[in-house]
């Protein structure tokens, strides 16, 4: 098939278009290298690239010709970086994914995969792992952009017959990543032996899914008809500081866990609790990840620090 992946040369674009390359496909990426090049080389001579924009229409217009699906993952994302750039973080959201669904329509692309987020939840209280039927709570402009083009696309899907799915990722990690995420963020300050930062008490929790899992998921769904919104989550609890211990464990660091007030600007982002439930992907794909946390940051301890 011929795929276009936008934000393809991002962390999780960068691992799906290295998959889908080596599963036959033909694949062309569309970024515009905000957060530089994450394609490995090898990879990169099999592709189409192109260093653009995804709020020019003519671009995506062109790019999607003949496509069969989108990969629509172009985004500003990072908490500061958003809490810093949120209008340039709502035009790449809203412009970008009206330019995509318009484009496939144009071109008659049969399915687009959106990379929505769990922060999407927000601050919701939650009693179990949160499902997709929770009343969501978005409240940065980034979380509210992603709820808007769920929306979007599940008013083309009803009004059009627009083929989409959304993807409601919880904390990705795995290699490829940078230090806007906290999993690089706390290697990078174990091996260095610096302090390992943690905002707050440490006791705020999250659902780590490794990159591999998450990326299996994306292409298990690639072909589903019909509007869906998904969680892909582990479903497992962790809280910041157990992750911390975790990463100085690993790494054997002789860091100390340095406990501060997070900036006022992350506010709403610093959520108590998220834990999500994967049932309804078990149900549509048989979904089952397979690498717990402890075992994803071995991994990437062994394949990026030894
Ligand atoms: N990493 C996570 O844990 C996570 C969680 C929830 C949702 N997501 C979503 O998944 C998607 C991929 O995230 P990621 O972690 O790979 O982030 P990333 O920042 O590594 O990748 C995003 C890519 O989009 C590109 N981009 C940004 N603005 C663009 C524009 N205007 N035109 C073209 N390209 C542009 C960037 O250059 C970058 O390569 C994003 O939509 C993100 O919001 C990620």
């Amino acid at each position: 098939m011929k795929i276009l992946i936008t934000g393809g040369a991002g962390f999780i674009g960068s691992n799906l278009t290295k998959r889908l390359v080596n599963d036959g496909h033909k694949i062309v990426v569309l970024d515009n290298l905000l957060r530089g090049n994450k394609i490995d080389r090898d990879t990169f001579k099999k592709i189409e690239f192109v260093n653009g924009d995804v709020r020019d229409f003519e671009l995506v217009r062109e790019l999607s010709k003949g496509c069969d699906v989108i990969y629509h993952f172009a985004a500003v994302l990072g908490v500061d970086v958003v809490a810093d750039n949120p209008v340039e973080t709502m035009d790449v959201e809203v412009i970008g994914t009206r330019n995509v669904v318009n484009a496939a329509q144009i071109n008659n692309v049969g399915k687009i995969l959106y990379a929505s987020t769990s922060g999407i939840y927000g601050h919701s209280a939650i009693e179990s792992a949160l499902t997709e039927e929770v009343l969501v709570d978005p409240r940065t402009s980034y979380a509210m952009a992603k709820r808007y083009n769920e929306i979007y696309l599940a008013s083309h899907h009803e009004e059009k017959g627009l083929h989409a799915t959304c993807l409601r990722f919880f904390n990705v990690y795995g290699e490829n990543q940078d230090n806007r995420m906290v999993v690089p963020r706390f290697f990078e300050q174990a091996i260095s032996n610096k302090p390992i930062t943690v905002f707050g008490n440490g006791m705020q929790t999250r659902d780590f899914t490794y990159i591999d899992d998450t990326i299996n998921a994306c292409v298990d769904l690639m072909l589903t008809k019909g509007y869906h919104i998904v969680n892909i989550a582990n479903e497992e609890e962790w809280n910041i500081k157990d992750l911390a211990d975790a990463i100085k464990q690993i790494t054997h660091s002789s860091s100390i866990i340095s406990y501060i007030e997070a900036p006022k600007k992350r506010y709403d982002y610093e959520v108590e609790r998220r834990v999500g439930s994967s049932d309804k992907l078990k149900r549509l794909i048989g979904y089952k990840p397979d690498t717990n946390l402890t075992d994803g940051l071995k991994k990437i301890y062994a394949n990026n620090y030894q």
